[in-house]
């Protein structure tokens, strides 16, 4: 491994890599512009599709990236082309400091689009400073708008604190859409009650496929239906927008609605061939693919003192040999149980 004393001024030496940015592409020609940072795998509430009650074990502290190695990673996926990060978590908001990062993230010009995604237990008390530094947008999971509902999905009772938020949000104009996980039991009831918030509101509401990450055993296939189906039946009007940018949502107009609907297939994994994403975990694996198992340590070379040029390098070779899709990813990632989503980032 190289030493390199001088991190952040490496000439470039060999010629596999002589340009400095837009060299993230796979073998299947897709051009990685967006970064998912997970930057804590704690949380204040316990959603069932995503940890058991008694949470899983948390990462030690010194396990997870500090905001300075997050901040250099960040600047050399820039000089890779990335052009969007997402700050997440578990609750980004749980980590100290995650307000500060975020100023920091928005002060480096070639993170050209910050957004963070959130539960929004806690976010209404940072939507000023949020707002302040232009935010491009917030995602708020918000699976259903009854109380006691909300309480048996997350085990916590923190409803008003995320409606606060979104009404916070919406109030200073900070572009918000809302995650709302499908569950096996979801009623069209509380899907016509959610989409409500789109035809009152300019968000966009999406309604999501549940994935295998619920940090537990798996014990069935999860059935999550057509939702695609489901929403045309409950809302005949719809229209379906065609979009050009990469994205994992499918997005839908309805006449008379501030906002949009929304939904991510992430289970049913039919948008893989667009897929423009990588996340870093927090404690510092590089996925290529929300269902792989980690292709790149970058804690390790971070902490064995890794140049920035090494780090590119390796980072390029690994988005290279990326899978080519979820499905070959989950089938060559080994588990004894489900990872939950709060080590990964959704
Ligand atoms: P936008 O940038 O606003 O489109 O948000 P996003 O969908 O990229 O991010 P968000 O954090 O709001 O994620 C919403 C849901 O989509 C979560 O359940 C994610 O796990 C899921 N999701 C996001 N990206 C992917 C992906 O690449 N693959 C799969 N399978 N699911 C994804
Ligand atoms: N399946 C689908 N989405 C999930 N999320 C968390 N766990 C799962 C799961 N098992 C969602 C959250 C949040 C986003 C980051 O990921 O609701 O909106
Ligand atoms: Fe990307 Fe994997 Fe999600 Fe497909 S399943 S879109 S490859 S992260």
């Amino acid at each position: 491994m190289i030493k390199n004393h001088n991190k952040h001024h490496t000439p470039y030496a060999s010629p596999v890599i002589h340009q400095k940015t837009g060299n993230l592409v796979d073998l299947q020609g897709r051009r990685i512009t967006y970064l998912r940072l997970a930057i804590t795998d704690r949380c204040n509430l316990r959603c069932r599709y995503c940890r058991p009650e008694d949470g899983v074990p948390f990462i030690p502290h010194k396990e997870i990236l500090s905001f300075e190695e997050l901040e250099r990673l960040v600047a050399i996926f820039c000089d890779l082309g990335i052009k969007k990060v997402r700050v997440t978590g578990g609750e980004p908001f749980s980590r100290r400091g995650c307000m500060p990062f975020l100023v920091r993230l928005r002060r480096i010009d070639r993170v050209q689009h910050l957004h963070i995604t959130t539960n929004g237990v806690k976010t209404s008390r940072y939507l000023d400073e949020l707002a302040a530094i232009g935010l491009d947008g917030i995602n708020v999971s918000l699976d259903t708008l009854d109380h006691n509902r909300f309480r048996e999905i997350t085990r916590r009772d923190y409803l008003d604190s995320v409606l606060q938020t979104v009404h916070g949000a919406l109030a200073r104009g900070t572009p918000l859409k809302i995650n709302s996980v499908v569950l096996e039991d979801t009623s069209d009831d509380e899907i016509i009650q959610l989409a409500g918030l789109a035809r009152d509101f300019p968000i966009t509401l999406r309604f999501i496929e549940r994935m295998p990450f619920s940090g537990t055993v798996r014990t069935a296939r999860l059935k999550n239906g057509n939702l695609s189906l489901r929403l045309k039946r409950i809302f005949p009007e719809i229209e379906e927008c065609n979009v050009d940018i990469p994205t994992t949502a499918r997005i839908f107009t309805m006449p008379d609605f501030k906002g949009n609907l929304g939904i991510i297939q992430g289970y049913s994994r039919l948008f893989c061939q667009r897929c423009n994403k990588v996340r870093i975990t927090p404690s510092g694996m590089l996925k290529t693919c929300l269902y792989d198992n980690g292709a790149l340590d970058l804690k390790k070379l971070l902490r064995d003192g890794a140049g920035d040029y090494e780090i590119r390098k390796a980072i390029i070779n690994c988005v290279q040999k990326r899978f080519a899709n979820g499905h070959e990813a989950e089938r060559f990632s080994s588990r004894a149980s489900e990872p939950s989503m709060a080590m990964i980032g959704g």
